[in-house]
């Protein structure tokens, strides 16, 4: 009787204890495959916000424009249409939007009116809708600002910011762009202009700004407000001197000088989100580093549509990626951003836009965001610290094995380089606006080549920094360039740009 007993105690403890291996090694490897994942995950969630609750809303007697600002108050607009109200810069502060925090982004960039919408967002504009509506439809307080009034749900508090000076920066002012030769149909290629005796390039820009024309035009004593077009565009400089003349002459001889307004060319900034869910899932993939941020910015101006992303970065949503906080999978994006690499990450979309950049640049590009965020510049001490080489050893070898699993199990694939987007943005991108299905005109193409830079570029490797790669890394780094550059050939690709091709 006992012997059986103690058998099956035995037993017991064996499993027991076999169990309590087996479980451990699951927790242990589930949580090593979680650290795996939050390693890569962790460095793009900057700052976690969170959904927003439902905004706060003020009761009707409440809501006071806010007194310390030192914009005048307009009133309370509606942007509900397909179209914004206020079409230039946007920011949105989920946690500090303040009246005062909007008037100043806006009155730094020449606009004259600044406008704060559901408390968090803030839109600039220098054309409003001549009838506003109620004042108590600007109800919700602003996110930084204990019981001032930040706009509504589809409603903008207007502030006029004109005659502001923005505190630290000077403001924007006009850029003479060149001579150019008349277009062939003024009526057509100028759309607005100014009759005035005596128009100066002040009088000229001021008019053209008011309406939302990057591009103020004088010949003679007549002043044209314009945008760049297929017709009329700003590469066909000619000689200054055909310009200099006195203005009569100038007047006959069919030219014109060409200034840049303050304003944002306005034609490409409206975006929304998807109206129906995409069939198409698209990913746009690319390495840490290698301008996938840029590439958003591009894409969502010339396509009109936000992109989402696989992370969630609070810095990017508050420069207007509204798409950031939509969840990944939610299919009213464009298309998603993504540094993921592994197979099952790769196959959950159905084609993708493989953003490549060279690895040197990624490198240090990658290195100063992780260092110094989004826009700054790693410090001499990491440059020298082991951190460098020990960041090296292992994005090296990423950088490749990105690209390599990417042409291996995507399953629909457009290989964009940066540096060819960089040096010819308006027919690569057309590439991409037709791989993605969106019909775009060439306007829009051109509006988004006049806001190109968007306000996430970091301006190349600091000046006077000391060649930060040793021989063994470029040694290792040359290797993967290498490696790539076959693959994509036998991928039916073309190879890598030649400037990476091994020094
Ligand atoms: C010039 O453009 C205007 C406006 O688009 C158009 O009505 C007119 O017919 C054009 N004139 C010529 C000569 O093409
Ligand atoms: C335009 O300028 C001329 C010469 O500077 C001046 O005599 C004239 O009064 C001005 N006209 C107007 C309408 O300001
Ligand atoms: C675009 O259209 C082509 C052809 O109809 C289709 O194969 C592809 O999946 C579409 N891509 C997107 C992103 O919708």
């Amino acid at each position: 009787m006992a012997k059986p007993f103690f058998r099956l105690q035995k037993f017991l403890r064996r499993t027991q204890f076999l169990l309590f291996f087996l479980t451990a090694a699951y927790l242990m490897t589930g949580s090593l495959l979680l650290l795996q994942r939050a390693r890569l995950r962790r460095r793009w969630f900057h700052h976690f916000m969170g959904d927003p609750p439902g905004p706060p809303a003020l009761s009707p007697e409440a809501p006071q424009p806010a007194t310390s600002s030192r914009g005048t108050y307009v009133g309370c607009f509606s942007d509900d249409g397909q179209e914004r109200t206020l079409k230039g810069s946007v920011f949105f502060d989920l946690r500090k939007m303040t009246v005062s925090h909007c008037q100043d982004a806006c009155a730094e960039r020449s606009y004259i009116y600044a406008g704060l919408e559901a408390g968090a967002e803030c839109y600039c504009g220098n054309r409003l809708p001549a009838m506003s509506v109620g004042p108590e439809e600007c109800n919700h307080e602003c996110k930084g600002e204990k019981s001032s009034v930040c706009g509504g749900v589809g409603r903008l508090s207007v502030y006029r910011v004109e005659e502001l000076q923005p505190g630290s920066r000077k403001r924007r002012t006009v850029t003479y762009r060149g001579c150019f030769r008349l277009p062939e149909n003024i009526t057509h290629a100028f759309p607005d202009s100014l009759v005035q005796a005596n128009v100066t390039v002040e009088t000229c820009s001021g008019f053209c700004s008011q309406k939302e024309f990057p591009l103020a035009i004088l010949r003679g004593w007549e002043c044209y407000c314009a945008y760049s077009t297929p017709q009329f565009n700003l590469r066909d400089a000619v000689d200054s001197s055909l310009c200099g003349q006195e203005s009569e002459a100038q007047r006959l001889a069919e030219y014109c000088e060409v200034y840049q307004t303050p304003v944002q060319d306005t034609r490409c900034t409206d975006r929304r989100f998807l109206p129906t869910k995409s069939k198409v899932f698209v990913a746009l993939s690319s390495f840490p580093g290698a301008g996938n941020t840029w590439a958003r910015h591009l894409i969502e101006h010339a396509t009109g549509f936000y992109t989402g992303s696989y992370y969630f970065d609070g810095t990017l949503y508050n420069k207007g990626f509204k798409g950031e906080k939509d969840h990944w999978r939610s299919r009213r994006t464009i298309c998603v951003k993504t540094h993921e690499s592994g197979r099952r990450e790769i196959e959950m979309f159905d084609s993708a836009i493989l953003l490549i950049r060279n690895p040197y640049r990624s490198l240090v590009a990658e290195f100063n965001r992780k260092c110094a965020g989004h826009l700054g510049y790693a410090a001499d001490r990491n440059w020298k610290s082991k951190e460098w080489p020990d960041f090296v050893n292992s994005y090296a070898s990423w950088w490749s094995s990105h690209v390599l699993d990417w042409l291996k199990y995507g399953k629909r694939l457009l290989v964009v380089h940066y540096e060819e987007l960089r040096r010819s943005l308006v027919p690569t991108l057309r590439e991409m606006v037709a791989f993605l299905n969106v019909s775009v005109s060439e306007e829009r193409l051109l509006c988004v080549e006049n806001n190109k830079e968007g306000s996430f570029r970091r301006r190349g490797r600091r000046p006077h920094d000391p060649e930060p790669f040793t021989p063994e890394m470029k040694d290792l780094i040359n290797g993967y360039i290498r490696t790539v550059d076959q693959a994509l050939r036998d991928h039916n690709w073309a190879g890598l740009p030649r400037e990476y091709v091994p020094r």
